[in-house]
């Protein structure tokens, strides 16, 4: 296993290129289940997940090639060999349950691992289940196993979202596209991702309105057919780096298009804490200010401040004038971060759902364990802005979401290595 070693206290300057996003790749690969023609991908970042969930498809007897371009990813699945996801597979993560609604609108059954909890929470898939059953589906739960039929295909109708889900958004607009008439979905979840797994499904022949909205229209086509679609950038991987160039003092452009309009409410807070922010057509640059201000931050869904950024923010803000509170209302156990933070001499106490951070002047260097993918991005920006070295363990978390992050780093002046654990 193999861990990154950081020597801090380097301010970030130059430019990262941001990557396509791992949260929008994953459901437009699970969205090639629906036809027998080709999917092409454009912009499919090379990340560990994506890697596992091509895997899966594989399992499944989905066959895919790779280029011309090195982010160009084809997909078939013209013949599928079993309707079965396996434990073994669906455990590692748990996005691979967006293959349920895919695999039983297009072949009447599917057989889908129970994902089961993670670190960050119990991660329920009730809200998915009720809706395959509101579009006709029987489900039963065997051996830790969904099995979903709908032998006659499955029936459009309205599901209203209780709460705003954002792979039972994904996993709903996927069954619902060859569902027979029309489906409504109510209280949809707004992240872009959602937006830009619609427009794939359009581009492959599927009708839906009403996007970026919170309510999706679906109208049934027979069939699907043969589409290229390209992912849009990480907003996430985005929102890590400008968070890395606060907390090191740095200046950094993020080059891809769109960023603003993805990060609005981590830009307003990156405002608060005393950022510079230059949005321009096809990138966005951040200066650190001299001194970080405090800031309260409530998690929410999109156009709320992402739960995928709190760890980070929780980063910079150790080291800001005053105390900032932090109330994650997304997943019930996303403070993991927070004693290797403590570790390295930030001030952070938690109680329930809310961190109260009081600014420290300086973070020390310190071994330090990766316990999910958002927690170990926020120990390297709080071990780029220590003093000292810091070694993360558990680096496999970061290498799920994070594309070539020590070559980009360290291209903007970091001194960052991957050496194997002792
Ligand atoms: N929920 C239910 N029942 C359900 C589904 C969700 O109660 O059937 C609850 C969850 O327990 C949670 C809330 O609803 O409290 C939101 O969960 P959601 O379904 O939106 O999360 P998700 O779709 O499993 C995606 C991202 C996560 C991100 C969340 C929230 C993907 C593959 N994953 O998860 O990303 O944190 O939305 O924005 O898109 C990450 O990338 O690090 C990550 C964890």
């Amino acid at each position: 296993m193999d861990c990154l070693r950081i020597q801090g206290g380097r301010p970030l300057k130059g430019e990262v290129p941001i990557s396509g996003a791992k949260n929008a790749a994953l459901p437009a690969m699970a969205a090639c289940l629906l036809t027998e023609a080709p999917l092409q991908l454009n912009n499919v970042p090379d990340l560990a997940d994506i890697r596992a969930f091509l895997l899966l498809l594989e399992t499944l007897g989905v066959t895919y090639q790779k280029g011309p371009d090195v982010r160009q990813l084809t997909l078939s699945a013209a013949s599928l060999r079993q309707v079965l996801a396996p434990y073994n597979l669906v455990r590692k993560m748990r996005a691979s349950i967006l293959v349920l609604g895919p695999l039983l609108a297009r072949h009447g059954r599917a057989k889908v691992s129970l994902p089961g909890g993670c670190a960050i929470g119990v991660r329920p898939i009730d809200l998915h289940l009720k809706g395959l059953e509101t579009l006709g589906a029987s489900i039963s739960l065997e051996d830790g196993y969904i099995c979903a039929e709908a032998p006659k295909g499955l029936v459009g109708g309205t599901i209203t979202f209780p709460i705003v889900t954002v792979t039972g958004t994904e996993n709903l607009l996927m069954a619902a596209t060859l569902a027979q008439g029309t489906t409504t979905l109510i209280n949809a979840a707004l992240e872009p991702e959602i937006a830009n797994l619609a427009q794939c499904l359009n581009a492959m022949g599927a009708h839906i309105t009403g996007l970026g909205t919170p309510t999706l229209t679906i109208e049934c086509v027979p069939a699907l057919k043969s589409a290229s679609h390209t992912i849009l950038p990480d907003r996430i991987e985005a929102g890590t780096y400008a968070l890395a160039a606060i907390a090191t003092r740095g200046t950094l452009t993020l080059r891809a298009p769109q960023l603003a309009s993805l990060l609005p409410s981590a830009l307003s807070v990156f405002t608060q804490i005393g950022a510079e922010i230059t949005v321009e057509e096809r990138s966005l640059t951040i200066a650190a200010p001299s001194t970080f201000s405090s800031c309260d931050i409530t998690t929410e869904p999109f156009p709320g401040y992402p739960t995928d950024l709190q760890a980070q923010a929780m980063a910079v803000l150790s080291l800001a004038e005053g105390a900032s509170l932090i109330r994650e209302t997304i997943w019930e156990n996303r403070f993991l971060h927070v004693a290797e933070l403590v570790r390295m001499g930030a001030h952070i106490s938690v109680q329930g759902l809310t961190a109260v951070v009081r600014g420290v002047p300086a973070l020390q260097g310190a071994p330090v364990m990766a316990t999910d993918l958002r927690a170990s991005s926020s120990l390297v920006i709080a071990g780029l802005a220590a003093r000292g070295e810091t070694t993360i363990n558990r680096l496999y978390h970061l290498d799920r979401g994070y594309e070539a992050v020590e070559e980009k780093l360290t291209a903007c002046g970091a001194c960052v290595e991957r050496v194997p654990a002792s």
